[in-house]
């Protein structure tokens, strides 16, 4: 069972402890709420995929659908921005109840879409690509609550997970520590209770996983074992 089924409402909960985020992307979109319902009890986050259709070949959902959402559930909504300009949607997802928004860094303006984030009293997240290299990210991690490391290439759920990524969870997990920021660590695609283990190993603290969860017939389960998986791997 989650911890944060006690917690107080919306709260992401202290930066580093471990956290299960079902995606609703492998969800299904006709029974959303009932979907959601479903794994609210073992779940930490909700992991809400946004897709553009130009910075990724996908199109998913958008604000509309967060407010929605909202009114089903008190989870705190992760939501993951595949977009080229996020900054101009940024106000419609906190007004649609987002709690976090996390933009690509590949988009630019990072800067920029930080100081968007925080003027709206969003939690800040940075995700990178699978090839896009650490450095990327090291000038901000002073500034981020969270910073993504895709484990697939962004657009499509049910992919295989890249164990090469997992030398840069390590780089940011060791950054992290040397500057004692609060800043979790997030890995996306191809999370299952195989895999999870070896990101919690290199540093990894959020889990979202997709297909793993809501390709389950009993979703919970799927949650519950991919948070004990977590927990015996790095006892
Ligand atoms: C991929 C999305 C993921 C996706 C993960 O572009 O960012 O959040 O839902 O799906 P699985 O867990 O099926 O790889
Ligand atoms: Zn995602």
């Amino acid at each position: 069972m989650a911890d944060s089924a006690s917690s107080t409402l919306r709260d992401a909960g202290t930066p580093g402890m471990i956290r299960i985020a079902p995606s609703v992307l492998a969800a299904d979109f006709g029974a959303l709420a009932e979907q959601v319902g479903e794994v609210a009890a073992s779940a930490d986050w909700l992991h809400v995929d946004v897709m553009d259709g130009h910075f990724v070949p996908n199109l998913s959902l958008g604000p509309p659908v967060v407010a929605s959402l909202r009114r089903h559930t008190p989870l705190f909504f992760d939501c993951h921005l595949m977009m080229t300009d996020p900054g101009k949607y940024l106000s419609d997802f906190a007004e649609a109840g987002a709690d976090g928004c996390t933009v690509h860094v590949e988009v630019g303006h990072t800067e920029d879409l930080i100081a968007q984030m925080r003027d709206l009293e969003l939690r800040v997240g940075l995700a990178l690509n699978p090839d896009t290299p650490f450095d990327a990210v090291e000038p901000y991690l002073s500034a981020v609550d969270l910073v993504l490391c895709m484990t697939v290439f962004p657009g499509f759920g049910g992919q295989s997970f890249m164990a090469d990524v997992l030398d840069k969870v390590r780089q940011v997990r060791s950054a992290v520590r040397a500057g004692s920021w609060g800043v979790d660590i997030e890995v996306d695609g191809g999370i299952d209770a195989t895999t999870a283990p070896l990101a919690a190993i290199a540093g990894a603290n959020v889990f979202v996983a997709g297909s793993a969860i809501f390709g389950h017939e009993r979703p919970w389960e799927s949650a519950d074992e991919i948070r004990e998986s977590i927990r015996s791997s790095i006892e």
